[in-house]
């Protein structure tokens, strides 16, 4: 269907899954073993419900924000996914262009299928930018990797942590992978596993030997704010806090890894509890993210409102561009714009300060 007759972000996935070959809807829309975990993503959402409050003049709102001290026009980041060519010829830079354009931070992936350097050159003067990071067993590899994207000007790194093996997407698995365009492989891989899907493929660098114990060699080798990507737990919020990094980001990696995992807004109000024993919240110093199935405004809006600093989406922004290039990761800016402006207005917020927790009714988050 043309761009125009697009009305929210559900729509772009339904074009993708039409329009994409059937080796990269499987690696793009894949979860983990029974996929309960990304159901449960969006399932979450709907149980948190919101108390709106009325009269009070929203004549004008403002859904603009601060994410890491760079200015973003959303609430909302474009999180990593790797292997952007599988699904469009430009992959990421449809991404970085769209973004740059309308003022909103992409996190680069370690995997991404354009060149780290390629995806700077396609960035607007001053655009802030994020990177994810695969740990590579090299660590002199990580290292050179992190200290050219902190001098190309790379605001913060997202170092996920929850992926010391691939989970097994199981659609992504019976497709054989061998060797398409889109699929870079990374320095210092040597065993490139042909025949499990495209994921197992191109991961066999990461090493699973990571632990608490690097935290203080990435901040000896960086001075960007460092955040881990893939937090569930109050337990390890507060190793993250007390180890004195920047942030946080519970995600359960798009259902893509431990399944039966909790989503990240179920596992928001333990973790806000447990940080708010070291001070006062909002933290100015500590950011918490959440991502996974973030797909609306008000779905952006419950979990600012219990405490999040921002949010994280996927596959919004990958089927977008999937599905009309760079034009329909822009159209995916603009629904989201008009939906913050309605919702806020409904909400009887007039910026993101006015969103607090007595907004929102999450008492059944965890029944069902
Ligand atoms: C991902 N994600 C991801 N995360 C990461 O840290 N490194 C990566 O290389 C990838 N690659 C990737 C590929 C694809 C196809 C998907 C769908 C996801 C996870 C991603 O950053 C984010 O956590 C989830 O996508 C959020 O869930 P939604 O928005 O996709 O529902």
């Amino acid at each position: 269907p043309p761009l125009d007759e697009i009305i929210n972000l559900h729509d772009f996935e339904a074009v993708a899954k039409a329009v994409l070959p059937p080796k990269a809807w499987a690696y793009y829309s894949s979860a983990s073993d029974d996929e309960i975990t990304i159901r449960e993503n969006r399932a979450a959402f709907q149980r948190v419900w919101f108390r709106p409050r009325i009269l009070r003049d929203v004549t004008s709102v403002d859904w603009s924000t601060t994410i890491l001290g760079q200015k973003s026009s959303l609430p909302v980041y474009i999180s990593a996914t790797a292997l952007g060519k599988l699904g469009h010829p430009d992959g990421e830079l449809n991404l970085t262009r769209a973004a740059g354009k309308h003022g909103v931070i992409q996190m680069i992936p370690t995997l991404a299928s354009c060149s780290f350097d390629e995806i700077l050159d396609a960035a607007v003067p001053g655009q802030p930018l994020f990177l994810q990071l695969y740990v590579n067993r090299d660590r002199e590899i990580t290292k050179k990797y992190v200290q050219h994207a902190e001098k190309r000007g790379v605001k913060a790194l997202f170092i996920t942590v929850d992926a010391p093996q691939l989970g097994r997407r199981e659609k992504d698995m019976r497709m054989k992978f061998v060797g398409d365009a889109g699929a870079k492989v990374q320095e210092g891989q040597k065993d490139i596993k042909q025949d499990q899907g495209v994921a197992r493929a191109i991961s066999s660098f990461i090493d699973p030997s990571l632990s608490w114990k690097d935290i203080p060699w990435f901040r000896s080798i960086t001075n960007m704010h460092i955040i881990l990507k893939g937090v569930s737990t109050p337990e390890d919020a507060l190793l993250a806090y007390d180890a004195g990094l920047q942030g946080i980001v519970l995600s359960n990696h798009g259902g893509r890894q431990l399944d039966t995992a909790r989503s990240g807004l179920e596992n928001l109000p333990p973790i806000i509890a447990a940080l708010k024993t070291r001070g006062p919240w909002p933290n100015p110093n500590f950011s918490v993210f959440i991502d996974g199935g973030v797909r609306r405004a008000t779905d952006v809006l419950k979990a600012l409102a219990m405490g999040a600093s921002a949010v994280g989406i996927g596959r919004g922004f990958l089927y977008a561009f999937a599905s009309y290039g760079q034009e329909g990761v822009e159209k995916s800016f603009q629904i989201l714009r008009e939906e913050f402006e309605m919702n806020l207005r409904l909400l009887g917020a007039r910026n993101l300060s006015e969103l607090t927790p007595d907004m929102v009714d999450a008492s059944g988050l965890h029944q069902h």
